[in-house]
C-alpha cells in the first residue's frame, strides 16, 4: 500500500465496518479517527462537544489527520463531518484516495437510530432530519471524493471488495 485510503460520509453509512473489512483483505494498516481523537483526548466526542463546543472537535480532527498524513499509509475510517473543512479535504488529497460511502437518508436512520454517541443528531433522530442534513453536506462529500460506492442492501465484504475493485493500483 503505497498511499492512505479515506472513507468518507455521512453518520452510518459503515465507514468503520467497511475500513475493518477492508484492514483484513489488504493487510493493511486500519486506523479509526473518532476511536484515535477519543482515545488521545481522554473523553468521548459527546463530553468534547459538550465541554468545549464543535469547533473544539473540529480542531482535534484537523490535528489527527496531520498526524495520519505524516504516517504510514493505511485505511482511514473518517468521521462524518470530517469533509466540512476544506484544510482538511487537501490534507487527505495530499497523501491519499478518498472514498465516499452513500446510503439512503431511511438506510441511515434504521442504523443510527439507537446511537447516544452522535452529539450531531441529538434531538434530531429521524429520517427528515438526517435527510436534509445530508442534502446540505452533499456538495462536500461528492466534491471530495475520487471513488463512490453505495452501500444500500450490501454487506461490508461486498462493498469493501467493490472499493478494492475501483482504487487504482498505486494505492
Ligand atoms: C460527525 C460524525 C461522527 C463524529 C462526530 C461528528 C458528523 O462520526 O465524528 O459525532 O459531523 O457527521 P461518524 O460518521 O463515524 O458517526
Amino acid at each position: 500500500m503505497k498511499k492512505h485510503i479515506f472513507l468518507i460520509g455521512f453518520m452510518g453509512v459503515g465507514k468503520s465496518t467497511v475500513s475493518r473489512k477492508l484492514k483484513q483483505l489488504m493487510h493493511a494498516e486500519e486506523i479509526d479517527m473518532d476511536a484515535a481523537i477519543v482515545r488521545e483526548n481522554g473523553m468521548s466526542i459527546s463530553e468534547m462537544f459538550e465541554k468545549y463546543g464543535e469547533e473544539y472537535f473540529r480542531d482535534r480532527e484537523t490535528q489527527m489527520l496531520r498526524k495520519i498524513a505524516e504516517g504510514s499509509p493505511a485505511v482511514v475510517s473518517c468521521g462524518g463531518g470530517c469533509v466540512l473543512r476544506e484544510e482538511n479535504v487537501a490534507i487527505m488529497k495530499e497523501c491519499g484516495t478518498i472514498v465516499l460511502l452513500t446510503a439512503t437518508p431511511t438506510t441511515i436512520y434504521y442504523r443510527v437510530r439507537n446511537s447516544k454517541s452522535r452529539p450531531i443528531l441529538n434531538g434530531h433522530m429521524d429520517v427528515d432530519y438526517i435527510s436534509g442534513l445530508m442534502e446540505k453536506r452533499r456538495p462536500a462529500y461528492e466534491g471530495a471524493c475520487e471513488i463512490s460506492v453505495s452501500t444500500d442492501g450490501k454487506r461490508p465484504e461486498k462493498i469493501a471488495r467493490e472499493i478494492l475493485d475501483k482504487v487504482s493500483s498505486d494505492t
